[in-house]
């Protein structure tokens, strides 16, 4: 047994944060080290709640489950913030962690940043760098902030470097390692799975659809904007789109129909997620995860907004930004559908990113 053991705490709450710890964990519950141990805490904020938002991922991804769960959300951003803040502080004092890991870009990644810097914490945001230079997006505020308080920024490409140093951050807490995203698509993709609801006939020649961002679904003008756009391409395609529980309470207030063609279901796993990235003829989506998932399954993305944070794929041409309310959405598409982009190029990093950011917290740890 160690003598010594360093506590790092994972500070997580959404959906796409408990993939990115997936990776992350993994590379801990493998580190051995004769001189000292690693806890890895894991802290749930409770920003997402549902059976498949939350704790679907940690039994199907074999993470092991929160120390604790703050249970805060369902509330504004303001307000869900402020109390993990307040939560945060308390439980961040009792445990004394060395380090604190902070993935992305929610509301959760804010409140891990600011309660960790006011106690003199060492912060690592992992997925550093990213600006979609809109700060209407909540996500955009809680990225420039996190970033700032950080002390280890682990960019996922060259691009979110560049960021960085344009914005004067030190070039000695920039470190270029690779998307954690695509270590666990490496690792995961032999799992796929049909999901269940077809487990009778499973779907061919379809589109894989997911909304969920509150700039699309929080306006009604413009959330009717995107269901038309979807009825439109629902004349000539299959369409499964998985409803968030944002844009499935709103589409149920507003009383929004689709066509026979689009099929809503429940959220799916990522491991189903993966089986329909594999089978879909294309994706459309606004989310940031499913762009990358789709370039890593080798499928054009095209991305239902404003702007993008990935701009790399922008440049291979395997994504085509499309505004909600931009005009000729189909006829681009159509266009779009004809291209042969080179899905070869590894903007990504080798598939060990998670590695690479354990390395380096070790290092630091071991300077502390
Ligand atoms: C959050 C992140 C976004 C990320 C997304 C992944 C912020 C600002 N945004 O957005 O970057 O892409 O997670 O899904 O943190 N809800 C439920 N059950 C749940 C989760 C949410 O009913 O399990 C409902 C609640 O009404 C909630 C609303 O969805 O108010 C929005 O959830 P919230 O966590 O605020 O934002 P997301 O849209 O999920």
């Amino acid at each position: 047994m160690p003598e010594k053991n360093y506590i790092i705490c994972s500070i997580v709450g959404t959906r796409p944060q408990f993939v990115k710890l997936a990776a992350v964990s993994r590379e801990i519950e493998n580190f051995k080290n004769k001189s000292f141990g690693i806890k890895h805490i894991i802290i749930h904020s409770g920003q997402h709640f549902d059976k498949d938002m939350s704790d679907s991922f940690f039994s199907l991804l074999g993470i092991p489950y929160p120390e604790i769960n703050l249970n805060i959300g369902g509330g504004s951003h303001g307000e869900n913030t402020g109390k993990m803040i307040v939560s945060l502080e308390k439980v961040l004092i009792k445990f004394k962690p060395h380090l604190i890991f902070l993935y992305g870009d929610t509301d959760t990644t804010l409140a891990g940043s600011i309660a960790a810097s006011k106690l003199n914490l060492k912060i690592c945001h992992i997925e550093a760098g990213l600006r979609s230079r809109n700060k209407n997006m909540p996500e955009e505020i809680n990225r420039i902030l996190t970033d700032h308080c950080s002390d280890l920024l682990f960019c996922p490409t060259n691009i979110a470097v560049k960021n960085l140093i344009s914005e004067g951050i030190d070039n000695k807490k920039l470190l270029l390692v690779g998307d954690v995203m695509y270590d666990n698509f490496l690792y995961y993709k032999k799992f796929k799975v049909t999901p269940s609801i077809f487990s009778l006939e499973a779907p061919k020649d379809f589109v894989f659809c997911t909304i969920h961002r509150a700039e699309n679904t929080s306006n009604r003008k413009k959330l009717s904007t995107i269901l038309k756009f979807l009825n439109q391409l629902g004349e000539q395609n299959k369409i499964i789109f998985p409803l968030h529980p944002r844009t499935r309470k709103i589409m149920e207030k507003y009383k929004e129909k689709l066509t026979e063609n689009i099929l809503l279901t429940a959220p799916f796993t990522l491991f189903e997620t993966f089986w329909l990235l594999e089978k879909a003829e294309f994706i459309i989506t606004d989310s940031g995860g499913l762009q990358k998932e789709a370039f890593f399954a080798k499928k054009k993305c095209i991305t239902l907004r404003e702007e993008t944070e990935w701009t790399e794929l922008l440049e291979m041409g395997v994504n085509l930004l499309v505004p909600p309310n931009s005009k000729n959405k189909i006829e681009r598409i159509e266009t779009f559908k004809k291209t042969k982009p080179n899905f070869n190029v590894k903007p990504f990093g080798n598939g060990r990113a998670a590695k690479k950011i354990l390395d380096i917290s070790i290092t630091c740890l071991e300077t502390l």
